[in-house]
């Protein structure tokens, strides 16, 4: 197999950028890199949605091209958002407002054609580890592994839940940052997740990225979404 150029076995020796939770990324060179899934799935279908959103101005990295389980995009340069967090360069509100006005832009993306009532390209993996506060297209979003055509509320149920399981984490360094994020998220995210948390939750409770420990967060971060969304509290 070849794929963007590259022979068989030659991305071995290309330097790895990161080894994240399901792929690995190499650096090609200056301007780009090229992400590979472990299991070797493939990833066409994602690579198309991410065109498609790029091609309609969202801040996701511009891919080169795809074969199989490998994408060559654009590099980006900059930290991630939660890194950003945990230096204290952003506060928890801006990163609020980050994830909100990127959730808000992607879902106003035109869908493509195969889309069918109102489902939209949602990413279904919004947070603040897969933020690149890049420097070419300010804060951009990567890790595209999930993203598919479905209801907005789906993907802000999503990015909740996410919060929540860090909030929820009573043992863990950022549980009480994360439950303000979460708090001041639904406020500004809009929508309404309660009509796809429990879709949300079985979602991410199947999602084999997840370790048994992690995947027990899901409930109690669940019910957390719950007591916390506007429609709960404002009774909207
Ligand atoms: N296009 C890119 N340019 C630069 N760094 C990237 C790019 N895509 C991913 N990364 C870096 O690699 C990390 C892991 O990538 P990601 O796609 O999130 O994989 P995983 O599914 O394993 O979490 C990201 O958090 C980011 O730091
Ligand atoms: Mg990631």
């Amino acid at each position: 197999m070849t794929t963007g150029g590259f022979a068989d076995g030659a991305v071995e020796f290309l330097p790895v950028l990161a080894v994240g939770a399901t792929a690995d990324i190499f650096v090609v060179d200056d301007e780009r890199v090229l992400r590979r899934y472990r299991d070797l799935r493939d990833a066409t279908a994602e690579a198309a949605l991410m065109r498609h959103v790029w091609e309609h101005g969202f801040p996701a990295p511009a891919l080169h091209s795809s074969d199989g389980a490998e994408v060559v995009m654009e590099r980006l340069y900059g930290p991630t958002l939660l890194q950003a967090l945990a230096s204290g360069e952003f506060s928890l509100q801006d990163a609020v407002e980050i994830m909100a006005d990127l959730h808000q832009r992607l879902h106003a993306v035109p869908p493509p054609p195969e889309a069918t009532g109102d489902d939209v390209v949602i990413h279904l993996n919004l947070h603040p580890g897969n933020v690149v506060l890049s420097e070419t297209h300010g804060p951009a979003l990567v890790d595209w592994a999930k993203v598919t055509l479905g209801p907005v509320d789906l993907d802000i149920a999503m990015s909740a839940i996410i919060l929540a399981e860090v909030a929820v984490d009573s043992g863990g360094d950022y549980s009480r940052a994360a439950r303000a994020m979460l708090v001041n998220f639904l406020a500004v995210a809009g929508g309404n997740p309660l009509a796809q948390l429990d879709a949300a939750a079985q979602d991410r409770f199947d999602d084999p990225v997840l370790q048994p420990g992690e995947r027990r967060l899901v409930a109690p971060a669940a019910a957390l979404v719950r007591r916390y969304a506007p429609s709960v509290i404002f009774g909207a």
